[in-house]
């Protein structure tokens, strides 16, 4: 499951009960009171996701995270739950690695949801450079994510990530370039009642 040093495939983690369970509250968290919204970013395009962060807000205009979502609605960013925050740093000490998670980025992809390859890299340079991990979660339809190296312009594998799986990117991986370049229809396991699909990844702003 360790597919390059520091990046780690743990397929089928999460078991059906709760997968159900966290796709009941992806559901809600989307559309609560700070509700999910498609960011429009930097050079005026839009996402091709539907976007809540938690615990801190990622802006797509400035691609810094804070407080309230300025480049929105002006709302705070709703808490990080206890709960959520819990799974994704068990994830990372399955794998050995230390995390104390204090923000989320929650996407919901449709049939035509996808995002371009990207480096997560608008954490704090302390937490980059000690290679804090991001821990991701897929529920749903599988994606096609991509998996590249530290320059765009090195090879890139493809990886379906299917309902249930985690995925973590840390230490000397923290940098890859990653991303999603299809959502295969009909693919969620049926119990879980969903077209597309929900990824958390979670990550530590600071050391
Ligand atoms: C992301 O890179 O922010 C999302 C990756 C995914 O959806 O699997
Ligand atoms: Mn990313």
């Amino acid at each position: 499951m360790e597919i390059a040093p520091g990046a780690f495939h743990l397929q089928h983690y999460l078991e059906p009960g709760r997968q159900r369970a966290l796709v009941d509250r992806c559901r809600a968290l989307l559309d609560g009171d700070v509700p999910g919204y498609v960011p429009v970013v930097r050079g005026g395009g839009k996402m091709h996701v539907r976007m809540l962060c938690l615990g801190r807000h990622w802006n797509g205009k400035t691609y810094a995270y804070e407080d309230v979502r300025s480049d929105f609605d002006g709302l705070p960013a709703p808490p990080l739950p206890d709960d959520l925050k819990s799974l994704a740093d068990r994830i990372a000490a399955s794998v050995g690695m230390t995390l104390n998670a204090d923000l989320c980025i929650l996407n919901y992809y449709d049939a035509d949801g996808r995002m371009g390859l990207h480096q997560d890299k608008d954490e704090s340079p302390r937490s980059i450079a000690a290679g804090l991990p991001v821990v991701s979660v897929s529920l749903g339809d599988t994606a096609r994510f991509l998996f590249g190296g530290l320059r765009r312009r090195d090879p890139v594998e493809a990886r379906p990530l299917e309902s249930g799986d985690a995925f973590v990117f840390g230490g000397p991986a923290r940098l890859r370039y990653h991303g999603v370049s299809r959502i295969v229809p009909a693919t969620a396991p049926p119990e879980l009642d969903l077209a597309g699909r929900f990824n958390l990844t979670f990550r530590q702003y600071d050391v």
